[in-house]
């Protein structure tokens, strides 16, 4: 896996207008949890459109290694025979979710009741992520774990032998600390209840219902509030996932900011608790509709067009909109340096324990290509430089981190001077087809290392 070796220098150039249609992969939120849910039920559960991203097939791999019979078939087709809540067996070897922060937390809560150990490890970026956030709930399952300073991958977690039902408030705005107590409470007997003051993605509920499960959200004064009740038998599903918004940002943005352009970027899940980016660039002034408005699989759906903005000016993004689009904002970087007037990003402090430090990656990137950054610790700042005013000319740190690296070669796509990044690698975690999908639309994006 090229996240994990040779690292991949490249490089993308000031181009052509980017025109035609961009089909984006599956979205990754709803095919891990597709996976890990399929493999928790009774019989075989059919998914197309799942996404063959590396973290996707970190997760596959660690559902076989449970116990369950994952089948690739081809074309993102794949089935999964599950072994039922509770019905998972100790894996032979150490668990290896890769770069996948959200393969290893969900995965941890699924485990976490039942009566055995796993051991998780990761690449260099995963093993310097909190842990923590995941283990402290779970331990009110009963389940213990011990990794390294801070809970840190590799880590071993024991599951629980004698599971309790737990009723727990998530300190921080997070779907995968969510996510990760839901999956473990469908093994505990009870009803395990999840509090959230800020709405996050809410794909495991949703889900959750679909497979079958006893799951209510309310949404109360203390925040929305989940209730699951425990050992379930889940009926295995037929799951069509849809293109992912978080990869759709990569075309739509490239499109806003090269001048002349004109994409489509069809069947995109525009569920209102990812879909903030959008909203942001229209209020920024972007030329982006949504065509074709449908209903796919419960999920809001649209065919998203953008054309060359560039007219975009910087807003103050509501720091309450965070959450629905916590995984956009380097991109969203990229679009305000190429906007006009300051783009601020006030209650991003979630961004700092990413893939990298988001922030600091973006800051950092930004300012070698002429951009002025501003930054505390939970926000930043943008100083616009209108449509055309981007030096670039700079060679900027992917840190292991997929989306770091695909917003900086959206950059030199519409930057003076060509953006390089020194490792194009982790885009195959989200994103395997970015580099072909992005030169059909007639970007000059190549591997090499040309600042
Ligand atoms: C995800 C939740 C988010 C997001 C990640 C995917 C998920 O992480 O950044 O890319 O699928 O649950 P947090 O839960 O840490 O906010």
């Amino acid at each position: 896996m090229s996240s994990h070796g040779t690292p991949i220098p490249m490089t993308s150039r000031k181009s052509a207008p980017l025109k035609g249609v961009a089909e984006v992969p599956g979205d990754k939120s709803i095919s891990h949890r597709s996976l890990i849910l399929g493999a928790m039920a009774v019989g075989e559960t059919r998914i197309t459109g799942l996404l063959e991203g590396e973290d996707v097939l970190d997760t596959a791999k660690a559902m076989r290694a449970l116990g369950a019979e994952v089948t690739q078939h081809g074309g993102g087709e794949w089935s999964v025979h599950g072994v039922g809540v509770g019905g998972f067996g100790e894996p032979e070897n150490v668990v290896d979710c890769g770069n996948s922060g959200t393969g290893v937390r969900l995965i941890m809560g699924a485990v976490a009741t039942h009566p055995f150990a796993v051991t998780f490890t990761g690449d260099a970026s995963l093993r310097s992520r909190p842990m923590g956030r995941v283990t402290d709930p779970l331990a009110l399952f009963g389940a213990m774990s011990y990794g390294r300073e801070g809970g840190r991958l590799p880590l071993t977690l024991v599951g629980a032998k004698a599971p309790v039902p737990v009723r727990y408030t998530t300190p921080v705005p997070s779907a995968q600390v969510k996510s990760a107590v839901l999956l473990a409470g469908l093994n505990a007997p009870g009803v395990t209840v999840v509090t959230e003051r800020e709405a996050t993605r809410d794909h495991t509920e949703r889900m959750l219902a679909g497979f079958g499960a006893e799951v209510t959200v309310e949404d109360t004064a203390e925040g929305r509030v989940i209730s699951l009740t425990g050992q379930p038998e889940l009926r295995p599903q037929q799951i069509a996932v849809p293109r992912d918004p978080s990869s759709a940002a990569f075309p739509v943005c490239a499109a806003l900011i090269v001048p002349g352009s004109d994409v489509l970027v069809p069947g995109i899940g525009l569920n209102p608790t990812r879909a903030g980016l959008f909203t942001t660039l229209r209020e920024m002034g972007a030329d982006l509709t949504y065509e074709n408005e449908r209903e796919e699989g419960g999920e809001p759906v649209a065919d998203l067009r953008a054309r060359f903005s560039p007219d975009m000016s910087g807003i103050e993004v509501p720091a309450e909109r965070a959450a629905s689009m916590i995984d956009e904002y380097p991109i969203l970087a990229v679009v305000a340096a190429f906007a006009k007037g300051e783009t601020s990003c006030p209650g991003v402090k979630e961004l700092r324990v990413k893939e990298s430090d988001r922030i600091d990656a973006m800051a950092v990137g930004l300012r070698a290509c002429g951009v002025e950054v501003d930054e505390g610790e939970d926000w930043f700042a943008i100083k616009g430089m209108g449509p055309e005013g981007v030096p670039g000319g700079a060679r900027a740190e992917a840190r292991l981190d997929h989306r770091i690296a695909m917003s900086f070669l959206i950059c030199g796509m519409a930057s003076q001077k060509p953006v390089s990044v020194d490792d194009g690698g982790p885009i195959a975690t989200s994103f395997p087809i970015f580099e072909p999908l992005m030169g059909k639309l007639g970007a000059s994006v190549s591997r090499s290392n040309a600042t």
